[in-house]
């Protein structure tokens, strides 16, 4: 059985002082959740004082975003090293905003994984189509693809340490989500894929999130759902109350 995983995406929100006030709210209303996976997700700035905050709890701490290089004269980023050296154990790979405004692609997302991986650090990684391409009736050919290319050259082992999150681009932040039919669908698809690439013994342990506008009220539907191992939640997870609801939810499917 895969046990849920909940990971909150603070996204550009949330200066130190009100990220230290958040996460000590949600650390107090998550203490007996035992079962389900506790990730947030804070801005690059607010790492070391989170991770600070939950050390021995059940919250672990990743970033939204890795570069590629080790170190250098790259103004502005932020490497793999410098993560884990905040505490941080996990990390957001190519969510649709990275893809969408600052020109991430798979092979961009294929490098950062890799990346992550040697230093250490769990990749949550990102897939989704826009409303266009599932209108279009391309939703699996484009996430068979964006699979394809963001894991390859990835080894069983190092398969094994991803989190997948199923984000359909036309329900993040925009109030709509997918139905559970719609997700279960795609989540199904998704596990198949990792079937034939990893076999389906691997696949079948793998966790795969959902995201786009999760809330209380939609959680328990989508997180009932075979495929869905847990959420990745933006607008719900910056109120304490909303997001330790969210993870009640799942700790008690
Ligand atoms: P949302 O964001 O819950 O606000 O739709 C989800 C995400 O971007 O990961």
């Amino acid at each position: 059985m895969r046990n849920k995983i909940i990971a909150g995406n603070w996204k550009m929100y949330k200066s130190n002082p009100e990220a230290t006030k958040l996460v000590k709210e949600i650390l107090n209303e998550v203490k007996n959740i035992s079962k389900t996976g506790i990730i947030v997700c804070p801005p690059f700035t607010a790492l070391n004082i989170v991770s600070d905050t939950v050390k021995n709890s059940n919250i672990k701490v990743g970033a939204q975003n890795i570069y590629w290089e080790k170190s250098g004269a790259y103004t502005g980023e932020i490497s793999g090293e410098m993560i884990l050296s905040t505490g941080a154990t996990y990390v957001i790979i190519g969510h649709s905003e990275r893809r969408q405004l600052f020109g991430e692609t798979d092979a961009t997302v294929n490098k950062k994984i890799k990346t992550a991986l040697q230093i250490g650090l769990k990749p949550i990684v990102c897939f989704g189509e826009t409303l266009e391409q599932r209108e279009a009736g391309v939703t699996k050919e484009l996430i068979g693809q964006q699979i394809e290319l963001a894991f390859k050259g990835l080894n069983k082992t190092e398969a094994s340490k991803l989190i997948i999150a199923y984000e359909p681009v036309w329900a993040i932040g925009t109030g709509k989500t997918a139905t559970p039919e719609q997700a279960q669908d795609v989540h199904a698809f998704i596990r198949d894929e990792l079937g034939i690439i990893y076999g389906t013994e691997l696949a079948s342990k793998m966790i795969i999130q959902y995201g786009g506008s999760v809330k209380p009220g939609n959680a328990k539907e989508l997180l009932s759902c075979k495929d869905i191992d847990g959420a990745l939640v933006g607008g719900a997870c910056l109120e304490a109350s909303s997001f330790a609801e969210i993870i009640k939810i799942a700790e008690n499917i």
